[in-house]
């Protein structure tokens, strides 16, 4: 729709279809009723692209602070676009050439997160739409043995799990750099550049790129579908919460660690082809849950709690004692984990349709006493590992975030 026609509510269209209905009077009636109906629903379309490109601006405009006492992207609503990158370190990069690479990260990060160009940005105009851009830096072992501090005891690849393939083209690294935006460009260019500004320090090592529903297609709070359809993040802990500092923030860990969590990142394929095997009954018995409002099978809504001592009329469990769910699901409150995962579907090789599955990423204060023990339960049984295989993993720990002025990692270095 033309800028013209947005205040009048008339476009040239209209006026050319004007001019003809002039030509003749029957041809004017009937051309004048057309006029007046195209009028009517090119108004209603140019008010919609007005709205549109109201709410299109204010997504991309959306900044979420870098500075605090926690680093942005954890708690922050998760982003549309999601790019988790891991560098290996150069091996003469030592404790101060780490402190020199995260002052120079973290003023990359502050600066592109408020929607301005980094220093020597290459592309200053690519910086100019935030969309709600965090980055969050997280450390692999390596990284904090170079830093010669104590390292959390969890901070080590995770024990092997019978269902894994791990391939080490998706696992471990030294440095994990996550970007989140609402918007691909912005997430793209915010990486170009601290990439390039890592690059003396390290290499890639890997890199994920993930999604969920775009920006502004669904009503904000809604919980994300993974690409098998289900509703993924229902019972998690509720960000700004005292329990979600308890399960995310939780101290206990070395001092400067203190205000940060540990993350788990796994590349889980979902084997797409297969599952279209399976009738709704069957996918959702697997996981104990509806497929539309992901309510448990014992109950109504999403967020209602699950009744595992109801019986069918056969008497056996409503929500099976093998579905995701119960299985996932601790008795111990302590054994809980935040997740916020991203879908991921890459160009299939061979005669496959799709190369789809989940950057499950999930954050706990300690990886060993919380992440570990639901990752055991699953790996004995799980009904939904017949479709699903862990094919990358890695275990960093999040710094906590720095005030203006500081960096991340100064904790540490
Ligand atoms: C591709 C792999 C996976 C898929 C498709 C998947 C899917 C789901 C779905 C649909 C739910 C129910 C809704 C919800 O509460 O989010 C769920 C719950 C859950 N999943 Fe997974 N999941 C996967 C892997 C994992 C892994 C690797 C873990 C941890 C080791 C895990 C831990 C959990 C937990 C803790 C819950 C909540 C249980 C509760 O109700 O308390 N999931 N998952």
């Amino acid at each position: 729709m033309p800028r013209e026609s947005a205040g009048s509510g008339f476009s040239r269209r209209q006026l050319l279809i004007g001019g003809a209905a002039a030509a003749g009077a029957g041809a004017a009636t009937a051309l004048g009723a057309e006029a007046a109906m195209r009028a009517v629903s090119e108004r209603e379309a140019s008010s919609t692209a007005l709205v549109e490109a109201a709410s299109a601006t204010a997504i991309g405009e959306a900044v979420v602070p870098f500075h605090g006492e926690h680093q942005a992207g954890i708690e922050t609503p998760p982003q549309a676009h999601a790019l988790f990158v891991a560098l290996d370190l150069r091996p003469e990069v030592d404790a101060p050439a780490l402190r020199r690479l995260m002052r120079l990260l973290s003023d990359d990060a502050a600066r592109l997160t408020r929607g301005e160009p980094a220093l020597a940005d290459t592309e200053p105009e690519l910086a100019a739409v935030p969309a709600r851009l965090t980055v969050t830096f997280g450390f692999g072992p390596g990284l904090v043995a170079r830093a010669g501090v104590a390292a959390p005891e969890w901070l080590r690849p995770l024990p092997a799990f019978s269902v894994d393939r791990l391939q080490s083209g998706w696992s471990d690294g030294d440095l994990l750099i996550q970007i989140g935006a609402d918007d691909p460009m912005s997430v793209a260019h915010a990486a170009r550049m601290l990439l390039k500004d890592a690059r003396s320090f390290g290499g890639v090592r890997w890199s994920q790129r993930g999604f969920r529903r775009a920006a502004g297609t669904e009503a904000s709070g809604t919980t994300m579908r993974n690409l098998f359809g289900q509703l993924d993040g229902t019972a998690n802990p509720v960000p700004g919460s005292a329990d979600f500092d308890v399960v995310v923030w939780g101290d206990g860990g070395p001092r400067w660690l203190d205000g940060g969590t540990g993350m788990v990142l796994r590349r889980i394929t979902m084997d797409l082809d297969a599952w279209d095997r399976v009738d709704r009954p069957g996918r959702e018995f697997a996981v104990g849950r509806r497929l539309d409002t992901g309510a448990p099978l014992t109950g109504e809504a999403e967020h209602d709690d699950p009744d595992f001592t109801a019986v069918s009329t056969l008497g056996f469990p409503v929500i099976s004692e093998v579905s995701h769910l119960r299985r996932s699901r601790s008795d111990d409150p302590r054994e809980r984990i935040f997740r916020r995962g991203y879908n991921y579907d890459d160009a299939p090789a061979g005669a496959s349709v799709s190369d789809a599955g989940l950057l499950f990423a999930s954050y706990q204060a300690d990886v060993d006493r919380q992440f570990v023990p639901i990752q055991r339960r699953l790996d004995e049984v799980d009904l939904l590992n017949q479709w699903t295989s862990p094919i990358g993993s890695a275990v960093f720990a999040v710094p906590p975030g720095c005030e203006e002025g500081g960096y991340v990692g100064e904790t540490l270095v």
